[in-house]
């Protein structure tokens, strides 16, 4: 195999390697049944973090068996907790914290991992934990998280690659987030719960998966009000009120959406049960935009049919607007469209990274800016593509599931983080699809 010259990693400087783990698609056959949706990933990861703000044991189910709940659960069990990863839960025992630090070569794997800070910060007084760093999809800030802590009264400072954060006492107070950052909210929210007095955070991150982790935390003994709006209230609790609780992990959103898109590509026709239409309204009207049919039937079903494909425009958005993560996907479908249409990234600044590996396979999409002009073509065609980042690489398999012949994506790892089983998944609805 000749690599070819977009396929080059630019860390590495060396190409896709012949023994390197690939999913293999032989494009053009429609996606058609049933497939169930699995737990959200952007959900797990922040409860099992709000499990150390309790002692007590606390078990989280219908999680998905990904990559990074494992690292996660390394993250916490590195800081005393003791847990199991079963087949479709998480037990987490925090009765017993050992450690404060959250150290680099854990937190560098696992950005969501930096979640701990307020949790850790809240039950132990102190925390050290290492600065996640920039990552493919753009430079991701902290100064939200650090700002909302410093106005609770925590002492914070970063230093050799770390964040310092101490407070003999937190102290309620209102907070303002000059973007509704999702990590910042969770961080500040989780570090209230134990803030003498009230905590008001305004212009939150509104994200269903932030309402799963605050339903989580009053299921603890907390007392959070106002989740998934962008005021969120949090009266303080002291850590013998809290134990610890069990909970059910909303449905994942993203890869709902991914499926949906996988199905327009295909011009397909799936249902899809265990997901949350009320999750998915904007991705589902772009989809209705772009000529699909979609059938909610309550409450956790959702029917999609495909024929062609009309050119849309769209911007990404916070919660409730149109979801960064399935920009990706969405552009793959465009690509077939008929006509030009635009998508507006306003969220990270490098999130179109997938769009060199789309052009191999035939797409005509150019970028100016924040923005991605992608003039429909009538076919892509298969070919070996590397994915950069986890949303990438759904984009690149859903257009190897439309593309003429074979397609080969590599860059697995980032594929494994996020969606459970996805060729399993992709097979059982008629797809051509292997990992070798
Ligand atoms: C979460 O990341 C998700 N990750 C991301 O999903 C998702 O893309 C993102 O939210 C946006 O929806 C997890 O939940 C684990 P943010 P997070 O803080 O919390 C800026 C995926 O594919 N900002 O909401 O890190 C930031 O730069 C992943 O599943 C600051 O300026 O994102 C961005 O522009 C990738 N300062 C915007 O806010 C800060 O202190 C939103 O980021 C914090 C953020």
């Amino acid at each position: 195999m000749t690599p070819n010259v977009s396929s080059i990693d630019p860390t590495t400087k060396q190409g896709p390697r012949e023994n390197e783990e690939r999913i293999i698609i032989r494009g053009g056959k429609p996606l058609n049944g049933e497939v169930k949706v699995s737990g959200a990933k952007n959900a797990v990861l922040k409860m099992m973090a709000a499990a150390l703000l309790a002692p007590g044991v606390s078990i989280l189910r219908n999680v998905p068996n990904l990559t990074d709940v494992h690292m996660m659960a390394d993250v916490i069990r590195h800081l005393g907790a003791k847990v199991t990863v079963g087949v479709d839960e998480v037990i987490i025992d925090a009765s017993d914290l050992t450690d404060y630090e959250a150290p680099y070569e854990l937190v560098s794997q696992l950005r969501a991992s930096f979640v701990v800070l307020g949790p850790l910060l809240a039950r132990c007084k102190q925390a050290k934990v290492s600065l996640p760093g920039g990552c493919s999809i753009g430079e991701r800030r902290i100064d939200l998280h650090e700002r909302g802590l410093k106005s609770l009264g925590a002492e914070i400072y970063c230093e050799h690659g770390y964040v310092h954060a101490q407070a003999e006492k937190l102290v309620g107070t209102r907070i303002y987030l000059d973007k509704p950052s999702n990590g910042a909210t969770e961080n500040i929210m989780l570090a209230a719960v134990l803030a003498e007095g009230q905590t008001v955070i305004e212009n939150a991150a509104q994200d269903p998966e932030i309402t799963n982790l605050a339903d989580f935390v009053n299921a603890m003994g907390g007392k959070i009000t106002g989740a998934g709006t962008y005021q969120i209230v949090i009266d303080g609790v002291r850590v013998e009120d809290l134990h610890g609780a069990v909970i059910d992990t909303i449905p994942d959103r993203l890869e709902a959406g991914t499926f949906l898109f996988a199905c327009m590509a295909t011009t397909g026709e799936i249902t899809m049960t265990n997901c949350n239409p009320h999750h998915l309204y904007s991705v589902i009207s772009k989809m209705q935009e772009m000529g699909a049919e979609v059938s909610i039937f309550a409450p956790d079903v959702i029917k999609v049919r495909s024929g062609k494909i009309r050119a849309v425009d769209t911007t990404t958005l916070p919660y409730p607007g149109y979801p960064t993560d399935l920009q990706a996907p969405m552009m793959s479908v465009l690509a077939l469209a008929e006509g030009t249409s635009i998508i507006n990234e306003t969220i990270f600044e490098n999130r179109f990274m997938q769009v060199g590996e789309l052009r191999r396979m035939g797409a005509d999409i150019s970028l100016t800016g924040n923005a991605a002009i992608i003039k429909g073509v009538p076919k892509l065609t298969g070919a070996e593509v590397k994915s950069s980042d986890l949303r990438a690489a759904a984009a690149l398999v859903i257009a190897g599931l439309a593309a003429e012949g074979v397609t080969e994506v590599t860059g697995l790892k980032h594929m494994d983080r996020g969606y459970e089983h996805l060729e399993d998944k992709l097979r059982g609805l008629g797809a051509d699809i292997y990992r070798r």
